[in-house]
């Protein structure tokens, strides 16, 4: 089966290509190369042995994805913008991105008569938790702009599977994706100073930054840090092709991908200086506007839908991430 990946070059796009390769599915990446380089292409190439077709383009260029999805059978999409800050700061751009570049997506996959797509949706969509785990019929409420797009999204979604019972949906809730791929070859890679808890620990680790800051230690949780759902990116992609498979019967399902297991701060920070041998310095700074205390995955629909279930420790997680920042800390400097 030919599988068409939005966003292929990136983070979780390029371990999940390793996956659907190493699975026997033919992969045509999609991908403008916004966040990414084709060099994380070649790297895939060189993990599985295998060749990918690249094609360099927006997803808001609805006759260039019509031309390029001929032949594929399923869409896993990636593609879109994913800092909340900047989202802050410019909607506009975020809407633009992910909502219009979904519609054309969608409207591309509908000349093409392809009905079956995988999509990235975020534990964002649940907003401040009423209640934890969290289950996929929590109340949904985003509360920035990258959030809205996601819950936009996947109302469009919705709507396209109550007007044709045909399409088959998969709408995947990613906790926090952390780590890489044990080869060391791809991973994590952003731009500037790091906005999320791990990249930043592994630099401070690896000596470009001076210390963490822990934004918050009053909050209600066991040691007053925020509490998360950490999963192994590649635990993650194996959910994609679980998520894929599945698509043999029509449907709509928005289904949690996380470990179950919440983790704070201070934990993560303690796990990586062991998984490194390097001390993690840190400092405790205010709150960062807009977080929450914990969020954590209730993980039961995707082991009774998907028969998937996390694998992955923290201590790997940590692992990967050290070994992905050892081998490229000159290139990220
Ligand atoms: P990423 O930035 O590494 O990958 C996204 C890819 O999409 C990049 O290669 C970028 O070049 C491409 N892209 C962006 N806009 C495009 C456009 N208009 N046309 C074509 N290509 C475009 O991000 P990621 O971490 O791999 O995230 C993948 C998806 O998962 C995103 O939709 C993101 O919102 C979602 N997600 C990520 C996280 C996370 O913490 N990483 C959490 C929840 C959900
Ligand atoms: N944190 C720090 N210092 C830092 C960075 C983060 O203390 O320098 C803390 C945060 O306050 C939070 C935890 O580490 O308690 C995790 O923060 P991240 O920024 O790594 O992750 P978030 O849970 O805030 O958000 C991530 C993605 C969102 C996504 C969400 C749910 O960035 O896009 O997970 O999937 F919506």
């Amino acid at each position: 089966m030919k599988v068409f990946v939005t966003g292929g070059a990136g983070y979780i796009g390029t371990h999940t290509c390793v996956e659907l390769l190493n699975e026997g599915y033919e992969v045509v990446v999609y991908d403008n190369l916004c966040n990414s380089s084709v060099e994380a292409i070649k790297q895939v190439e060189t993990i599985t042995s295998k060749k990918i077709t690249f094609i360099e383009g927006d997803i808001r260029d609805t006759q260039a994805i019509n031309k390029a999805l001929e032949g594929c059978e399923a869409v896993i999409h990636f593609a879109g913008l994913k800092a909340v800050g900047e989202s802050v700061e410019r909607p506009l751009d975020y809407y633009d991105n992910n909502v219009q570049g979904s519609l054309s997506l969608f409207a591309a996959m509908k000349i093409q008569d392809i009905k079956k797509i995988v999509f990235s949706s975020s534990a964002t969509v649940y907003g401040d938790p009423k209640f934890l785990p969290l289950t996929e019929d929590h109340p949904l409420k985003a509360t920035n702009p990258y959030g809205e797009t996601k819950l936009v999204i996947e109302m469009i979604l919705r709507d396209l599977y109550n007007a044709d019972k045909t399409y088959s949906i998969s709408i995947l809730r990613y906790f926090n994706p952390v780590g890489a791929h044990d080869s060391g070859l791809i991973g994590e890679n952003p731009q500037g100073t790091p906005n999320n808890l791990m990249p930043y620990i592994s630099q401070v680790a690896v000596g470009q930054r001076e210390h963490l800051n822990v934004f918050g230690n009053d909050y209600d949780t066991p040691d007053g840090t925020g509490v998360r759902d950490y999963i192994h990116v590649v635990d993650l992609a194996k959910g994609h092709i679980k998520a894929l498979k599945s698509l043999e019967k029509a449907q709509c399902e928005a289904i949690n991908l996380g470990t179950g297991n919440g983790y704070s701060v201070l934990e993560m920070t303690k796990a990586f200086s062991v998984a490194s041998g390097k001390e993690v310095s840190y400092k405790i700074s205010p709150r960062r506007n807009g977080d929450i205390a914990s969020c954590y995955a209730d993980t039961t629909k995707a082991k009774e839908l998907l028969n998937w279930r996390s694998e992955k420790t923290i201590k790997e997680m940590c692992e990967d991430s050290w070994n992905w920042q050892m081998k490229n800390s000159k290139s990220l400097s």
